[in-house]
C-alpha cells in the first residue's frame, strides 16, 4: 500500500487485477458488476483499517478474556448515487451492522457541476464514521458536493471511496476538503474534454447496470 499526503492507492495485487479486468470494454455487465463486489471488499479492507476497536469480555473455551471488536453499527456507508451502489454490497459484507445514507446527484453534462436530488443518512451522524462511496472521481465536483452536505450533518468522521481517480479531480477535492482521507485503487493519467477518465473504464453507472 502506497500512502502519499490524504491519497491512499490500494496496490494490492488482487485489486489491481480486477481492476484490469474490469477496464476491458467488452467485459459483461454482470461481469464487471461482479468485478467491482469484490474489489469493495478487498478495499473495504484498507479502508476500515484505522476503524476504533473496544474491549469486550467474552469467554474462550479455556477462560475469559477481554477482546476486541468493531461498533459496526457506528459505520454509514454513503453510496452517492447511482454508481456507489456498485461497492456498497461489499463493504457491507465485511462491516455488515452498517447504517447506509444515499446522496443523489447528478452531472450538469454542460457545466459538470454537480445538482442535488436526494439526500437521505441515518440518525445520530455525530457518533458516526462516515464511509463515502463514488467508484469515478472525475472532475471532483460531484464528490465535493457531496461530501459539503455530509459535513452538514456532522459525522464523527469522513473517508472517500472512490475505485479511479483523476488527478484534477484529487485536486479539487483536496482543495475543498483537506480533511478527508481519499482511498482509490488508481489514479489515472487526466480527464478528457468530456470530463472522463481516461484510459479509465467507462461510464461506470451504466457498466455497471447495463444502461447502455
Ligand atoms: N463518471 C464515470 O462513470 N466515468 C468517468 O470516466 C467519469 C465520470
Amino acid at each position: 500500500m502506497n500512502t502519499t499526503a490524504s491519497v491512499t492507492v490500494i496496490d494490492h495485487p488482487l485489486v489491481q487485477h480486477k481492476l484490469t479486468l474490469m477496464r476491458q470494454k467488452d467485459r459483461s455487465t454482470n461481469s464487471f458488476r461482479r468485478l467491482l463486489h469484490e474489489i469493495s471488499m478487498l478495499m473495504a479492507y484498507e479502508v476500515t483499517r484505522g476503524m476504533p476497536t473496544q474491549l469486550v469480555e467474552i469467554e474462550t473455551p479455556l477462560e475469559k478474556m477481554q477482546a476486541p471488536m468493531i461498533e459496526g453499527r457506528k459505520t454509514c456507508f454513503v453510496v452517492v448515487m447511482r454508481a456507489g451502489a456498485g461497492l456498497l454490497d461489499g463493504m457491507l459484507e465485511v462491516v455488515p451492522g452498517a447504517r447506509v445514507g444515499h446522496v443523489g446527484l447528478y452531472r450538469d453534462p454542460k457545466t459538470l457541476i454537480a445538482v442535488e436530488y436526494y439526500f437521505k443518512m441515518p440518525g445520530e451522524m455525530h457518533e458516526r464514521d462516515a464511509i463515502v462511496l463514488d467508484p469515478m472521481l472525475a472532475t471532483g465536483n460531484s464528490a465535493v458536493a457531496a461530501v459539503e452536505r455530509l459535513k452538514e450533518t456532522r459525522p464523527k468522521s469522513i473517508r472517500f471511496v472512490s475505485l479511479l481517480a483523476a488527478p484534477e479531480g484529487l485536486k479539487n477535492f483536496h482543495e475543498h476538503h483537506p480533511d478527508v482521507p481519499v482511498y482509490t485503487a488508481a489514479i489515472d493519467r487526466q480527464l478528457n474534454e468530456h470530463g472522463y477518465i481516461v484510459p479509465g473504464l467507462g461510464d461506470a453507472g451504466d457498466r455497471l447496470f447495463g444502461t447502455k
